[in-house]
């Protein structure tokens, strides 16, 4: 395998800021030294996951989970610390030496020509859309009420028969390898290629930075037998879950929300008509990935599903994603259309940012799902209902946000606020007594358990120290306070890392940490580096933790000698037990001057 020298790694960890990258995931604000944000790699409500922009750090107080960027990256994407690396280089426009991995240049190169490809595809694609051969495309997109500026923002075209796409990409000097990698173009069993879109109306999807990345073309025919819509396979530039249509559009707008729909129709109509921050989500349900990207460039999010056609269930899925990454997640609710294309062809488009407007959150679109299952002109039933709206309500952690909602449900379903009240308290008691006894104090290591917190943190402090202050800390240190003191396994580990590195500054101590290949010292390495140990004077600070080194070993040789003029008298000699003797009275002065 191919190893990248550190000298790369180091410049390609300098050109990507640690902040900068986990904020394309995890929305962080800052506090004091450092960034807080929700973990993205367990589910929280209130935010455990802290940034060090200073020692370019991340540590999840929660989970764990802490490195550097390289780690991040590879968590997050689930890739190897290679594979991390070269996205990171990517990312940061660092070229890697074609000697230092030929087959991930190849790829790039690879993925650079499909996006050649793409994109000269969309020309084909568009610029037919208008020739006289197109007049069924150009029947549907009037039918369909597209107008001219919008089939020119969204570049849409229409497909060309048997393999015309083929033959205009090979008259572009595009290579068989090239074009077939993009699946714009299949070979059959008789080694002949055939476009994969014919004759269809074609949408090309653009990833954020506005590259076209694949294709959705549909269908201009009734025929009952072929898909509505064909879309492109995944490849090497395409990731259906990763990616959102018109995404590169919505996140110019400064609307302070974005619009999520289910369509390219939807999306394109909205669009026409003034709606700037519309979103699909290419047909599925929406994922993790795609959860993340939005939360990337607003707040709020607007789910505007058909009405027909996503389940309740898809709905909750969805609003749950977002709020897991801190959205603020609200439902459209539409009645008279099926879908928001349909709504604001019908209705206009201020009727339609009505609804906008009128979004339910996810705490109301759960309490009116609970009211379509119960009838509540039955007194029984609106019990039932009572009981189950108060679960919902005691997951509400703002106070005030609760009292609104209260006040919502009391009116809109006649129930009095006062009994409401009651149940929302009672639910809420339960559950905290119920964590109680569920929760146990996690514990992440068993040696974690034995050695007191106290050692713990003093240890973590020295490793802190030289870390951050090298040049005042490290004589003081390493001539007072030796390896065998440490009791934390992994401090150990980085105490002998430190003395046996032969740095001479801290960022170089950094980068010789960040090497050790063991995700439990990087959990633990992180976890030091985002504490804040209030650190006013470093030489005070060591200082103490001398004194209190001293003390106790002082208190342990104590302990020892004791231990043997108790037990062992009878072996010893006499002047080897006066000996003890003095010793101990020694210790023992010297202790009472510490204290
Ligand atoms: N879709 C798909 N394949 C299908 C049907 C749908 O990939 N056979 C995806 C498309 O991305 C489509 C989305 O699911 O845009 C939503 O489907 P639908 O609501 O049926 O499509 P619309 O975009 O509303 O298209 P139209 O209004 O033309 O029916
Ligand atoms: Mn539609």
């Amino acid at each position: 395998m191919v190893q990248y020298t550190d000298e790369l790694k180091e410049e390609i960890r300098s050109a990507n800021d640690i902040v900068d990258v986990i904020s394309q995931y995890v929305s962080l604000k800052r506090s004091g030294r450092n960034f807080f944000g929700l973990c993205p790699f367990h589910k929280e409500k209130s935010p455990s996951f802290s940034v060090s922009a200073d020692r370019q750090y991340f540590h999840c107080f929660g989970c764990h989970k802490g490195g550097d960027v390289f780690t991040f990256v590879s968590e997050i994407e689930k890739v190897s610390f290679k594979e991390a690396l070269e996205l990171l280089a990517e990312r940061a426009k660092i070229q890697l030496p074609v000697s230092e991995n030929p087959e991930f240049n190849k790829k790039q190169y690879l993925k650079d020509r499909m996006y050649k490809v793409n994109s000269e595809a969309t020309i084909f694609y568009h610029e037919r859309l208008y020739k006289p051969l197109a007049k069924i495309a150009q029947d549907y997109v009037k039918q369909r009420k597209l107008d001219n500026n919008t089939l020119k923002a969204f570049k849409i075209g229409y497909s060309g028969e048997y393999n015309e796409l083929y033959k205009h990409l090979k008259s572009k000097s595009f290579k068989d390898e090239e074009i077939l990698a993009t699946g714009l173009v299949n070979k059959n069993d008789r080694g002949e290629y055939i476009d994969r879109f014919r004759k269809r109306l074609m949408f090309p999807i653009l990833d954020v930075s506005g590259r076209v990345i694949a294709f959705g073309g549909r269908k201009l025919d009734n025929n009952e037998k072929t898909a509505k819509y064909i879309n492109s396979n995944e490849n090497l530039v395409y990731s259906k879950k990763k990616n959102l249509f018109a995404l590169n559009l919505a996140k110019q707008s400064d609307s302070k929300n974005i619009i999520l729909v289910e369509g390219y129709m939807d999306a394109i109509s909205l669009y026409q008509r003034g709606f700037n921050n519309v979103v699909a989500s290419l047909g599925t349900a929406l994922t993790e990935e795609q959860g993340r990207l939005l939360r990337r460039y607003c707040e709020q999010v607007i789910l505007s599903y058909d009405s027909d056609g996503a389940g309740q269930e898809a709905i909750m899925r969805g609003l749950t994603i977002l709020e897991d990454q801190g959205c603020d997640a609200r439902v459209l609710q539409m009645d008279g259309a099926k879908d928001p294309d349909e709504y604001v062809i019908k209705y206009g488009s201020g009727r339609f940012k009505m609804l906008v407007d009128n979004a339910i959150s996810l705490v109301e679109f759960k309490i009116k799902m609970l009211k379509n299952k119960y009838n509540l002109e039955n007194s029984n039933d609106k019990i039932r209902f009572l009981k189950e709206i108060t679960k919902v309500l005691s997951d509400v952690d703002n106070k005030i946000e609760k009292e609104i909602y209260i006040d919502k449900i009391s009116k809109q379903y006649n129930i009095s606020k006062e009994a409401i009240y009651a149940e929302v308290n009672k639910a809420t008691y339960t559950s905290k007594k119920d964590e109680k006894v569920l929760i146990k104090p996690k514990i992440k290591k068993e040696e974690v358990v034995e050695i007191n917190p106290a050692i713990i943190k003093r240890e973590n402090m020295i490793i802190y120290l030289l870390i951050n202050y090298f040049r005042e800390s490290y004589e003081k240190i390493v001539t007072n306070i030796f390896l065998e003191d440490f009791k934390l396994e992994s401090n150990k580990l980085l105490f002998e890392t430190i003395l046996n590195s032969q740095a001479e500054e801290s960022d170089k101590i950094l980068q010789i940490i960040s090497n050790i290949e063991d995700s439990e010292i990087q959990s633990h390495v992180s976890e030091i580096l985002v504490t804040d140990y209030e650190i006013n004077s470093v030489d005070k600070c060591i200082e103490d933790l001398v004194n209190t080194y001293n003390k106790e070993r002082l208190a342990n040789r104590k302990m020892e000698i004791v231990h043997i003029l108790d037990n062992k008298s009878s072996e010893l000699s006499k002047d080897e037990i006066s000996k003890l003797e003095q010793e101990l009275s020694d210790i023992i002065v010297e202790l009472a001057k510490k204290k």
